[in-house]
């Protein structure tokens, strides 16, 4: 388990280098991330390479028996590589090539820009290949999967349609292209989506192939170069850092062929007052991606900026509590972004560990307390995280619903962080997996929202239940099939007799409020609600309001040895922790009653020994009684505890 920072030296007068390392070092520092946006620094002009700077840091890392993760720059092509070959730069839907002067204007598929990527990268891999301290390779940074639609995309993309539907008649029926004369009576018709209407205007079916083709070019492209760089470090482990973004790359693709997971993490400085807004549904979907311990990359250290005004600087506590939040979630490691801020360039108030004045201050302070107390948890090594709560996600909903708005308000990543709010509120660990994987060894699976379908998820949900797991569906279940169109029979369509309910109709409420009541006492739901007319299952809560006043709103349905639950609106949180109590005392899992809002218990653990930790993710100190015990949290503290399993 490991504390390190994200370090520039190409941002610095050599002379600092030597004592950024030796504050670094006393500080209990242990991994460095460099060079990710260097290209120009390591390769000036074509074919001129100088990695002197960088191997002199390196060097002075290993002298201080501090390890480095080395980036491809690749995100940061050089201004003269754009100069010489400016097919290389992204195309908009406004068929104009990108301005270069940013960060990451490229495509991903232009063969001259793989050409150069390879040349560089197979120079610096060979480079490093006899370095003794780098721990691990990040591949560019943070690649997004959004719309190139350049020549090469064009051709790229009508082959990637040629090669899975194989004929223009299978096109046609998958797109339903009958619509608006859309049919292609030849190939050359396939085009990206080009033009000033908006989005909304497009064949969904064809845009969600388009979003799927953008996406596994960016999961290709990070292949392409993990593949290179095995070459040179067939043992070392390799990764790619990535976001949550409007144009996320399917994680579940991207990590594939990767080592190990790697996210970057800045939880918000300006605590909301209502909203799911702990970053612990981050982590624990990272996690869940490969299902294993992760990586935190860039990690939250000073005032964020830039981008937009200036938020609350860090407030005491966070530092220290965020890394140690990610610590008890999975992470192995927490890399700071930055080490120091930067005084020059766009992201100069994007603040680091130590600010302008080079003076380290409160937040460094706090900074090597995190060091010295991640230094005492080595007891962890080898832990994992378990649980036998599963959440389910598919990036082709997520695609979907993005490209069709259902109703104000509604978005897919919300709809699992209410069930993950929802089962956190109670203490007990929550993996958040591909909709695909496998559910052996969880007893509650959560399936908000299966929108588009996946056979696989659609087969496994069934054996999962038949077999007697608990399993919750939500509305917007069962509405499109594999091509994103809708399906022609009532909803939830695949998931009906499993949760013995029909939909007959629904109101897309938008952000208007929807009383519910169940057991005698109300809740709210929002957004959507489905009118339900039962075939079998047990009504647990229905609707207050509207014309369908005493219909159901949620059910519960025994299927095989198992139940299946069906929520036919979007519940606000004290409907969802409702239903995950239920479940949790259906299933058998000892949860924890009355933690105070905001405090999050999780665990990790080995053969026989478990860590449990108990974090105040609040700007409020909490006192209360745990496990028998009056424990007191100031704000963005954690307790460890440990116990014999
Ligand atoms: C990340 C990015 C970093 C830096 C940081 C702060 O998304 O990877 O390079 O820009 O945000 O803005
Ligand atoms: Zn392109």
């Amino acid at each position: 388990m490991k504390v390190g920072v994200d370090y520039y030296p190409e941002h610095w007068d050599r002379s600092l280098w030597e004592q950024d390392a030796d504050l670094m070092k006393k500080s209990g520092v242990k991994l460095v991330r460099m060079a990710e946006f260097a290209w120009s620094k390591m390769e000036p002009r074509e074919g001129v390479y100088d990695f002197t700077w960088l191997d002199e840091v390196v060097a002075l890392f290993a002298e201080r028996g501090i390890e480095v993760i080395l980036c491809t720059p690749t995100s940061c092509p050089p201004l003269w590589l754009y100069e010489k070959y400016p097919e290389v730069l992204l195309t908009g839907r406004d068929g104009r090539k990108q301005e270069p002067a940013i960060r990451g204007h490229r495509c991903y598929n232009a063969p001259k820009y793989r050409e150069l990527v390879e040349t560089f990268v197979r120079k610096m891999a060979e480079h490093y290949q006899n370095a003794v301290n780098i721990a691990a390779w990040q591949i560019d940074n943070e690649v997004e999967a959004g719309f190139c639609c350049c020549d090469v995309c064009a051709e790229g993309f009508w082959e990637w349609v040629r090669n899975k539907y194989g004929t223009l008649e299978a096109v046609n029926q998958a797109y339903h292209n009958e619509v608006w004369s859309g049919s292609y009576s030849a190939w050359s018709q396939i085009h990206p989506p080009l033009g000033s209407f908006p989005i909304t205007q497009y064949n969904p079916a064809y845009l969600l192939d388009y979003q799927r083709f953008m996406s596994e070019s960016t999961a290709g492209y990070v292949e392409f170069q993990a593949e290179l760089l095995r070459e040179y470090f067939p043992d070392t482990p390799i990764t790619t850092n990535t976001w949550f973004c409007e144009s996320m790359p399917d994680f579940y693709k991207l990590f594939d062929k990767l080592d190990f997971c790697s996210y970057d993490n800045y939880p918000t400085t300006r605590l909301p007052e209502e909203g799911y807004y702990s970053h612990a549904f981050h982590l624990d979907f990272i996690r869940g991606v490969k299902q294993r311990n992760f990586w935190i990359m860039e990690q939250l250290s000073g005032t964020p900026g830039c981008w937009m005004p200036m938020a609350p600087t860090v407030r005491p506590g966070m530092i220290k509590g965020y890394g140690l939040q990610a610590f008890a979630h999975g992470a192995d490691a927490v890399i700071h972004f930055r080490f120091r801020s930067a005084t020059g360039g766009a992201e100069m108030f994007w603040h680091g560990l130590i600010d302008h004045s080079n003076v380290p201050g409160r937040r460094y302070a706090e900074f090597e307390e995190l060091c010295r107390t991640v230094d005492t948890w080595k007891d962890m090594e080898g832990t994992v995280v378990r649980s036998r709560v599963a959440l389910l996600c598919g990036f082709e909903s997520e695609y979907a619903f993005r490209l069709q708005l259902q109703t104000a308000g509604f978005y897919y990543m919300e709809q699992l962080q209410a069930y993950h709010d929802a089962f956190s509120h109670y203490g007990v660990n929550v993996d958040i997996i591909s909709q695909e994987a496998d559910l052996e060894g969880y007893d509650i699976v959560v399936a908000p929202a299966m929108y588009v379908r996946s056979q696989k998820a659609v087969r496994q949900l069934h054996d999962f239940a038949s077999r007697g797991g608990i399993v919750l569906l939500t509305t917007r279940s069962g509405v499109k099939d594999e091509h994103n169109n809708c399906i022609m029979r009532p909803l939830p369509t695949d998931y009906a007799d499993m949760t013995g309910c029909v939909v007959e109709e629904y109101d897309a409420t938008g952000t208007d409020k929807i009383m519910i009541t169940m057991d005698g006492e109300d809740y709210m739901g929002t957004h959507w609600c489905d009118v339900i007319r039962t075939e079998g299952a047990e009504i647990l809560a229905v609707y207050k309001e509207n014309f369908y006043a005493g219909r159901p709103a949620v059910t519960q349905n025994a299927y095989g040895k198992g139940i299946v639950y069906y929520v036919g609106t979007v519940g606000l949180p004290a409907l969802c922790r409702r239903l995950a109590e239920r479940t949790l005392q259906q299933a058998g899992i000892s949860y924890i009653m009355d933690l105070p809002e905001r405090v999050e218990v999780t665990t990790r653990d080995k053969e026989g020994r478990q860590f449990i930790f108990v974090f105040n993710n609040d700007g409020t100190a909490k006192n209360f009684l745990f496990e028998g015990e009056q424990i007191e949290l100031d704000p963005f503290e954690m307790k460890r505890f440990e116990k014999a399993l």
